[in-house]
């Protein structure tokens, strides 16, 4: 059984508002994937669709504005740009787990959740906070309006096939804003023995 999800198109509204809507409505789908009793590759569809139309939108017609009218900095915006690159990666191995009901798709959705909440936090905290404030009212309903027309484009040609996704993760190499792949299996490799010594340090001093 696959049902379709249907995610709102709004076309008009202050850009700050707009983004924060699809952040809340990230937490439902992926609240949506994480339960049994729901159509779980409906979900998982719907969610990839709306995280890449919603950051592509952002790229294109949020970041450089804000970055042009000296709302957020250079750095602030190819942070975020890096961010998406991270969701775009952890989306990768989301949509490529087989069946809906194994370790690896419950694994794979942990590390999608983490990474889309942190990204959520700090985009909220180091750019929405100064677009409500450093850029007008009417600046923010041109913005909104052009970053719902670029979604809803993007959601209505379909932008999230694994294919679509693989290669938004090749042009994020390409462009700078995610390492190679052999140098994230590295760095992955090093922070889990990190932390496993972590733990170990927490373990003997709790039992010491
Ligand atoms: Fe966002
Ligand atoms: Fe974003």
């Amino acid at each position: 059984m696959t049902t379709s999800i249907f995610v709102s198109r709004p076309t008009s509204g202050d850009v700050v508002d707009l983004i924060l809507e699809d952040h809340r409505l990230f937490e439902d789908l992926l609240r949506e994937c994480r339960r049994t009793d729901r159509d779980r590759s409906a979900s998982r569809q719907a969610l990839a669709e709306l995280l890449v139309a919603h950051a592509e939108a952002e790229e294109t017609h949020v970041y450089p504005k804000l970055r042009r009218r000296d709302a957020i900095t250079d750095h602030e915006a190819e942070h975020g740009e890096e961010e998406h690159a991270d969701i775009t990666e952890a989306l990768l191995e989301f949509l490529e787990a087989k069946g809906t009901d194994t370790q690896k798709y419950d694994d794979a959705l942990e590390k999608l959740s983490s990474v889309v909440a942190h990204h959520s936090v700090e985009e909220e905290l180091t750019i929405l906070n100064p677009a409500r404030t450093e850029v007008s009212a009417d600046v923010r309903a041109e913005l909104g309006r052009q970053w719902a027309l670029a979604r809803n484009r993007l959601l209505d040609a379909g932008c999230a096939s694994v294919a679509q996704v693989r290669a938004l993760l090749e042009q994020a190499v390409v462009e700078g804003a995610l390492a190679p792949a052999e140098a994230r299996e590295q760095a992955e490799e090093i922070t889990g023995a990190a932390k496993e010594r972590a733990e170990e340090v927490l373990e003997e001093a709790k039992d010491g």
